[in-house]
This record gives structure tokens, sequence and C-alpha cells, in this order.
């Protein structure tokens, strides 16, 4: 039996992916970019075995055998293994490509709680995958088809998803924009609103917005290509006025779209609210963006800001939203994490 075991972290867009123009092969309406975590707070871990005894492929999660009937997880079993014959064809690798695997994987952190578990999980099950058969080269896009914001997990810093334009999606790949030693100062503060499973998933989600919102198609067209420009240079540049204004901008904007989706998805509640309505109080008291947040599928805030800011926005989330009171919900804060790499 061989056997391997990786880590692999989350990653919090500042320009969202919300919508496929292809469902299979997970391709994007539009391009996003994101920040890698480090793995001291929030990491998926898995372990892929193979071995010629072992009679079937079989997965579990944080403990808890799964079925290994999602398309996706057999898409992704599938490339890695065509990959690595196609590598033993060329005269290297060994029989293990026809072994059964079987994978463990868990999350230090709330699964499907708008958390992008989904990313790290995807990610780190491909990166185990690729070295268990000796895989070489990209594999954000093997990870694209587990899902799509894993993509991004591939690569450590700041990473970009591009949409590509290949109909086999083969150009559809994550791409590192600026390395994880580019902007030292920066930190991510994950506050965690509700650990509880959110009650509508990221697919089914997109599927209703790509159907129903005016509002995304007119985003995806006109909004992020013009956003991608600017983000981009802005973290070259270590502009963070720019930086938190457009990660703001479009946080706002996601949640707008699935408003306007049809029937409404609403992933924030009244202490998101709440969470925004701080930031920006504090960004107005000393004038210029010190703070910004970012909210995924879930009501779940992740904020941006610089590390001698961290102290500070400890203090007033503490006061404002002290984890012994009912909030409705559970608050807790977590530590903060740097930008960092797989
Ligand atoms: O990759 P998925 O299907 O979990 O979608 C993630 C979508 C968002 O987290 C809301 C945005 C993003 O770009 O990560």
């Amino acid at each position: 039996m061989i056997e391997v075991t990786c880590t692999a972290p989350i990653n919090i867009a500042v320009i969202k992916y919300w919508g496929k123009r292809d469902e299979k092969l997970i391709l994007p309406i539009n391009e996003s970019t994101s920040a890698t975590l480090d793995q001291s707070q929030l990491c998926a871990k898995t372990t892929v075995a193979a071995s010629p005894d072992f009679t079937s492929d079989q997965m579990w999660l944080n403990g808890q055998e799964q079925s290994m009937d999602s398309a996706r997880l057999q898409n992704v079993l599938k490339e890695i293994r065509r990959r690595a014959r196609k590598r033993k064809s060329d005269g290297s690798g060994e029989d293990r490509v026809n072994w059964h695997v079987h994978i463990c994987s868990e999350n230090n952190f709330p699964t499907a709680a708008g958390l992008a578990s989904s990313a790290a999980g995807l990610a780190c099950l491909v990166f185990s995958l690729s070295k268990l058969f000796e895989v070489e080269g990209d594999i954000s896009d093997v990870a694209r088809q587990g899902s799509g914001s894993a993509c991004r997990s591939i690569y450590g810093g700041f990473v970009e998803w591009t949409m590509g334009t290949e109909v086999d999606g083969s150009d559809s790949r994550a791409l590192q924009i600026a390395s994880e030693t580019h902007w030292p100062q920066m930190r991510v503060l994950i506050l965690v609103v509700s650990a509880k499973k959110k009650h509508v998933g990221s697919t089914t989600g997109m599927q209703t917005s790509v159907k129903t919102s005016q509002l995304l198609a007119h985003r995806a067209e006109k909004i992020v290509p013009e956003r991608m420009v600017e983000m981009r240079r802005a973290i070259k540049d270590k502009d963070f006025q720019t930086f938190a204004e457009i990660t703001m901008k479009d946080s706002n904007q996601l949640h707008a779209c699935c408003l306007d989706t049809y029937p409404p998805v609403t992933y924030m509640t009244d202490t998101s609210r709440d969470i925004v309505r701080l930031v920006h109080a504090v960004n107005n008291h000393y004038g210029e963006n010190k703070v910004a947040y970012t909210f995924d599928a879930g009501p779940n805030a992740c904020l941006y800001l610089m590390e001698d800011m961290v102290p500070t926005m400890l203090g007033l989330v503490q006061n404002f939203f002290p984890p012994e009171q009912d909030h409705g919900e559970a608050f807790l804060t977590g530590l903060p994490s740097k930008v960092s790499t797989p």
C-alpha cells in the first residue's frame, strides 16, 4: 500500500466567482481573484492510500463515509488517473494507477458553512492524488472540476482564476499574480457568525442566479473585467485603499445578485450586516479604508486588514459582539491569518 497525506488552506475571494457557463466542466461566467490563507487556522487535511488489495474506491469526510457517486469526485479521479496513465505509457509510473483508492479527509473548521470548505477540501484531494499517482504539472484545472473555487487554493499568495476560451476548459486555470511574501502586512480575520450548514448551497444558488438575475449577467459582462484589472494593479502596488474598496463593493454586488435572484437567495444575516456597518464606521473614523469585509455564500465575515489594525479590530469585535452574548447565533473570532502558500 502507498499513502500520501497533504493539507491545503482555504482561499477567500476579493472578486467573487458566481455562476457557471458550463456546469459539467465548471467553467465560470466571470474571472475571480483571491488570497490563499496560511494553514494555522483553516485548512483541510487529506490522506489518500492506494493498494492492490482495495476492492473499491471509498471516501470518508470528517469520519463519515461518503458516497462515491458524486459526478465531480468521479471526474477528478478519472482525470488524475488519465494523466497518470499517460505518464505510465511514457515509460514512467507504476501499476498503482490501476489500484483503488481510499480517501480520508477532514476540515479543522465547519464544513459547508460558507467558509470555502469545498475549496480547501477539493484542492487538498487533487493535490494528494497527484502526489500518489505522480502526476506533474499544473493541476488547478483538475481541482476546478472538483469545486470551482478549489483551483485557486492550489497556489499561495494572490491568485486569479482565468475564464479561458477553450470549450474543453483546458485554459480555465488558476494563476498566481503575487507571492505570499509580496504583501507581508496583510492579515485576514475570520468572524464566524454561524457554523451551521448554509440553507442554499453555492451550486444551486449559482444555477438560479444565472437563470434569473439580470444584474448577474451585467456584472459578469461589464463590471468584473474592469475590476480584475484594477484589483491586479492594487495588489501589485500594495494600494490598500483600492484593494479594500473593490473587495467590499464586489462582496456587496455578489449579495445584491443573490437578492436579484428569483426566488431570492439570502446568505447574510443581521449580524453580518452589523459587521458591515462596523467596518464602514471604522473606515469613516480614520478617513480612509483600514479594513475591508467580504462574505461568501454564508453569513460569516472575512476581514482584510493590515497587521497594525488587528488589535483595534479584535477589540471592537469583542466589544460589539461579545462571545457570551446571544446574537441569535454563535459568534467567535478567529486569530488573524496571513496570506500564505499551500
Ligand atoms: O467553488 P464553490 O462552488 O464553492 O463556489 C464558491 C463561490 C464563492 O465562495 C461565493 C465565491 C468565490 O469566488 O469563492
